[in-house]
Parts: structure tokens; sequence; C-alpha cells
């Protein structure tokens, strides 16, 4: 089943021996993205909210390098975020992104002005180069236009630069869009360069970390290795228990525990009736026949059906189903003698919204299915191996734990499984449908090669039967409903522009091959305003 963040950290991420760079959060909306940047690069990074940092953690965290994040403050307003002054004393290189260049500049002597005087700057820009040259700019200015397009967000700029710093870029809204003191290693912009429109940004932050001295020692190899000591450290000879879905985030957790405490792990599969076709059997194999571990194949179809059998309101589904299961993992980890830790695949976004001052929707548009709740209500302790991944590192890392290519590329699949694709009243008959269709139209999508282009593909059944006509005799069957969208992250996305010759050729097959349908529609709703779920 998913997992989400608990609000508290359990792996004192300080032990690791990477070298560090640490990210102040002044609460941009990408800083994020910066993270990203970096650990593309192979450096280990953490974002911390500026509120957090204190002279002292700054201390603890010992990090080679420092990032100033952008936010929506101005310095100019009385109480605005402040990085703490330690950060220019350590002697390590800094490098501010738009807010964090002002802060800078602010804290170190110069002068920045209120955006009047039409000097605001909102999207792409150009920068061009002063006659000055350094490193940090390799790569940079290197075309034939001599400029570069980067993306600015700001409303105050810096009027007057700090003393020891010169300006190696300027834009027409921001005289100083790259400036920099050398002899100290304090390089500060005003424009975005984590964003996508600042097309070579990642040259900027590649060029600052080679300064700053990162060896890129941040692998997925080295992970695995340290994870495992560092679990059989936390576990000891104790016994854990792990929820797998079959999804990667519970999978890759899964293995991980697997290969450092063998069979002190024991996972836990619920079905509760609502997996696609074939799911739990494919599941259960994989685990069982590939890694050889504990695997409980909780089948509780009947239970979780039950309940649900005519419910039609959507958050009352989901409450059913996530109530249910935590009931039956209970059931069946209580049955497991001793144990004293439960296994999360928490990630680090999760974390991030978890402490960011800035994250996190205000507004509930559909309570998450998850095991959030689990640890306090049975006594347990977390062992959050994923706790520092991102989804892509987690999918690499999952390559390297030998998981097969087709497992870690999975579509997304929603914790309460096809009842949120069925809505309506949630009933056997249509739960066979569903599934008959849903297994066409993936296998369609994977026929064209299409697969891989699309962030998540499946088959809906609208609660209603039409009219048709097959053969020469009336039918009056469901309707199905497909639904494919292209996402980074799944918070926003488009629906996807299949062909009218793959739509009709899927809707074709749907109807021959899936008794029960005659009428099939293709959801063309992006997000917003569509959520990416039916329900
Ligand atoms: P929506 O429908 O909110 O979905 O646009 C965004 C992404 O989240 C998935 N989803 C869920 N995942 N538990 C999950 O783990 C849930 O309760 C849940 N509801 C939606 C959805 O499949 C999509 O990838």
């Amino acid at each position: 089943m998913p997992e989400r963040a608990l609000p508290h950290k359990r792996w004192n991420m300080t032990q690791t021996s990477h070298d560090r760079l640490l990210i102040i959060d002044f609460g941009s909306q990408v800083t994020q993205l910066i993270a990203r940047r970096l650990r593309e690069l192979n450096v280990y990074c953490e974002i911390h909210p500026y509120q957090k940092v204190t002279d002292d953690s700054l201390k603890a965290f010992d990090p080679k390098a420092i990032i100033f994040s952008g936010g929506p403050d101005s310095v100019m307003r009385e109480g605005s975020p402040r990085p703490p002054k330690a950060a220019y004393e350590m002697g390590v290189p800094i490098l501010g992104i738009c807010y964090g260049q002002q802060v800078m500049m602010h804290d170190l002597g110069g002068r920045v002005e209120a955006g009047e005087h039409a000097t605001a700057e909102f999207g792409r820009a150009y920068v061009t180069p002063t006659d000055k040259q350094a490193d940090f700019l390799n790569g940079w200015f290197m075309d034939a236009s001599g400029r570069e397009q980067v993306w600015m967000s700001h409303g105050d700029h810096v009027a007057e630069i700090a003393p020891g710093f010169e300006v190696y870029g300027t834009s027409p809204g921001a005289p100083f869009a790259i400036t920099a003191d050398l002899a100290r290693n304090f390089y500060a912009v005003q424009f975005h360069p984590e964003v996508h429109h600042t097309p070579n940004g990642a040259t900027l932050y590649e060029n600052f970390v080679k300064l700053a001295g990162f060896k890129g020692d941040w692998t997925m190899g080295a992970y695995r290795e340290e994870m495992i000591a560092k679990i059989r450290e936390q576990v000891g000879d104790k016994k854990v228990i792990c929820a797998l879905s079959g999804g990667v985030d519970s999978s890759v957790t899964g293995i991980l525990l697997h290969e450092a405490i063998g069979d002190q792990l024991t996972c836990v599969f619920v079905d509760h009736g609502l997996l696609r076709l074939n799911e739990a059997e494919q599941v259960v194999a994989m685990f069982r026949d590939n890694y050889n571990l504990n695997l409980i194949h909780a089948d509780e179809s009947d239970l979780f059906l039950g309940e649900l059998e005519g419910v039609s309101d959507p958050e009352t589904k989901r409450k059913i189903i996530g109530k249910l299961f935590i009931d039956v993992f209970q059931k069946y980890a209580d049955q497991i003698e001793g144990a004293e830790f439960l296994a999360q695949g928490t990630l680090y976004p999760d974390v991030i919204e978890s402490v960011s001052f800035s994250g996190g929707p205000s507004v509930t548009i559909k309570s998450h299915h998850n095991v959030g709740g689990l640890p306090e209500k049975m006594g347990l302790k977390l062992v959050e191996p994923l706790r520092e991944l991102f989804k892509d590192e987690v999918r690499t890392l999952g390559h390297e734990l030998g998981l097969p290519a087709s497992f870690i590329g999975r579509h997304p699949f929603p914790g309460p499984g096809l009842a949120i694709r069925c809505p309506g009243e949630i009933t056997r008959e249509k739960l066979e449908i569903l599934r008959k269709a849903d297994a066409v139209y993936i296998d369609q999508i994977r026929k064209h090669g299409l697969y891989d282009e699309i962030w998540q593909a499946f088959a809906a059944i609208l609660p209603m039967r039409t009219v048709g006509v097959m053969g020469d005799g009336r039918t009056y069957d469901f309707a199905v409903a497909l639904r494919a969208v292209t996402s980074v992250d799944g918070m926003t996305a488009d629906y996807y522009p299949f062909t009218h010759e793959f739509l009709g050729e899927t809707s074709t097959r749907i109807i021959n091959e899936v008794k029960g349908v005659n009428r099939v529609f293709y959801d063309c709703t992006s997000k917003p305003p569509g959520t990416i779920e039916l329900e």
C-alpha cells in the first residue's frame, strides 16, 4: 500500500559519510528542484526550512557548501527570513538564488530595492555576460547569440552589490543577474537555474559543486550498502513487518530490508479484492519465487467488498478501505510474534512536505489511503530506508536490487485500487468487467509502444448502462471510460493525445472482448480541473 510521511525524523541523517550540501529553504515553490539538480550530479543534499537552521544546527550538519533558495518574502520587510550569520563565517561556498541573492546582498552590505520602476521580472529573460571571467560560468554564453535564457521571478531587485562582489551577467530587469565574490566563493544569481526554463541552469550547479570540491559520491550502489548496514544497526535481531503493495516504493523497501535482515522480515500483502486482473498472483509469485521472502498473502476481498456493498459516496469508500486496511494489517501483524518495527517506503518529498512551512495543500480533495497512524496504534518503531530518496532514485535502487524493469516502470496504482475507478456502487460484476476492460486497454497501450510515454493509464467503469446494437440485437450494457495522462508528479496532468485510430481500435477491442460493455468514452480532462482518478 502507498506509504506517507510521518512528521518526525527517524534516521540520523547526519551520520552519512558523504560530502553534504545544505539547501536553506526560504519558501520558493521550486526549492525541491534544486535538490533534484544536485542529486543528478551525485551530490548528497538536504533541504531545511530556514526557521530550523541555527548556528548550532549548521555546525552539526557540517555542509561542504550551502545554497540559499528563492522565496516569496521581501528582505526589506522587518522579520523577513534570514540565514544564520554563521553561514557566512564557515568558509564554505554559498550560492544564493533569487531571494537568496537578495538576502546575501542585504546581509553582506549591499542594498535591495522594492520592485517598482518596472524592474520586477516574471518569466523568460536573457542574461548577457560582462567582461569578467569566472569558473562558475564555464559552459555558459557559448552559443552564437552570446546570451543565456533564464527564468526570472522577482519583485524586488538588488540595487547595489555587497563589497567584494562583482557582476558577471546582466539582464534588462536585473543589472546584477549574476554576481560573485570569488575570494570567498560566494555566488548569487537573480534567476532560477534549477527550472526547466533556464535550459543551461544545471551547468551552474555543476560548476558550483565542482568549485566546492564535491566528489559526486552519492550513488545508489553506495546507498544500498550503507542502508543495509544502517538497517542492521537499527533493527538488531528484532523482527520487522512490512506492508507490501507491489508498488515500487514498498517493493524496494521490502527487498532492501530482506537483503539486510533476511528472515527477520515478514511482508504482508493485503488483497482487498480491488486489484487489477491477475495482479495478486503476480505480486505474490514475484516476491516468493524471486526473493524467497516471508510473505503473507492476506486475501480479505470478501471483507472489503462486503463492507463496501451499497456504498457510493467516494469519501465514505476511501474511509472504509483505509480503516479496514489498518485493521487487517494489524490482525496479521499480531500473529508475528515479537515484531518491533514497521517498514515504510516514505520518500524524501513526503519528508520535505511534512516540515516545509510553504508545503502541502490546505484543502483535502481526497483523503489518501495509507498506513500512516499504524505505528502509533500498534506501538511499532519505524524503519524507513527510502526517506532520503526521490522517486527516480528509488527506481535506480530497484534496478540495483534486481527488481524486473517491468515492475519498476509500472504506472502508479492508488491504494484504494479499483474502488475509485468504479464511481457509484461497487459490485463484483462491475469489478470483473472493469478488470477485463483495463487489461485490454493496457495491452493496447503496450502493443503501440506507448506505455512508457504515459504517466498513468487505466479504465474506469461508469455508473450507467446505455443502449447499443450488436449483431441484430439490442444491448443495454455498461459504459467504460478510458483515462491516460502525462505528468511529472501527479500534482498536475495533461490528458494523453491518442490518435483517433488508436481510440477506435481500442474501443472495438474492448466491446468485442469484454462481455457487458457496449460503449467506450475517452476522458480528455486535464488536472486541474479534473483529478487523475475518477473519485
Ligand atoms: P488524483 O486522483 O488525486 O491522483 O489526481 C493523483 C495520483 O495519486 C494517486 N492516488 C492515490 N495514491 N492513495 C495513493 O497512494 C490514494 O488514496 C490515492 N488516490 C489517488 C492517483 O492514482 C494518481 O497517481
